[in-house]
């Protein structure tokens, strides 16, 4: 997998005050989560024979596969690219894990993620925002839910990681888990 030339919160920063915005406002860019990364953001979350992996914005789908080859978990990968989609697809090809995960072309502020035992973000902070009461609504008491760079707001990370990046940025790992049953969050 091809490393990051650039993350999120560089691009964040570099477009902000842009008169040309690289997206529109709303919209999540592809920017792959580096390898060491995805690796950690598994870990941290404890991903264990049984889980059921969703990255809501999979990208090329790289998270999903690599749970399913380094844990051999089922994964659902959600993308609204349908390009992305197909990149993912293929590669899960490539890597012989297709009989363990899948790609849906979807919207991921539609998704029923109640399968899920772990949930992947590497999204922006007003998406995220919005996924909050979606997971206190649907996500099962154990069910992890682990972020890359960006927090969940109104929701305080259990644990918080820093993984050295390169030159630009440090990346941050934020873990979150479903505790009590769902009605008793707000
Ligand atoms: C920063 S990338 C993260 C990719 C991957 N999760 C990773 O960490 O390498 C965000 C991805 O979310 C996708 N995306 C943006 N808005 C979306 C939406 N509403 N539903 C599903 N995917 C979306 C983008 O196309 C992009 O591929």
């Amino acid at each position: 997998m091809s490393r990051a030339l650039v993350s999120l919160p560089l691009l964040l920063i570099l477009t902000s005050g842009c008169t040309l915005p690289v997206w529109t406002a709303g919209e999540v860019p592809f920017v792959p989560t580096p390898p060491e990364v995805v690796d950690r953001m598994l870990e941290v979350a404890e991903v264990k024979m049984g889980d059921v992996i969703y990255d809501l914005g999979s990208g090329d789908g790289r998270i999903i596969i690599r749970a399913a080859k380094k844990y051999g978990v089922r994964g659902v990968g959600i993308e609204i690219d349908p390009d992305l989609v197909k990149r993912s697809r293929d590669n899960a090809w490539k890597e012989k894990v297709e009989h363990l995960v899948e790609f849906r072309e979807q919207d991921a502020l539609m998704v029923d993620v109640s399968p899920a035992t772990v949930v992947t973000l590497y999204m922006l902070p007003e998406f995220n925002k919005k996924l909050r009461p979606i997971f206190w609504q649907q996500l099962r008491p154990g069910s992890r839910v682990v972020s890359h760079d960006f927090s969940i707001e109104g929701w305080p990370p259990l644990r918080v990681e820093k993984v050295k990046g390169d030159l630009f940025h440090d990346h941050t790992i934020y873990l979150w888990k479903i505790e009590g049953e769902p009605s008793s969050y707000r």
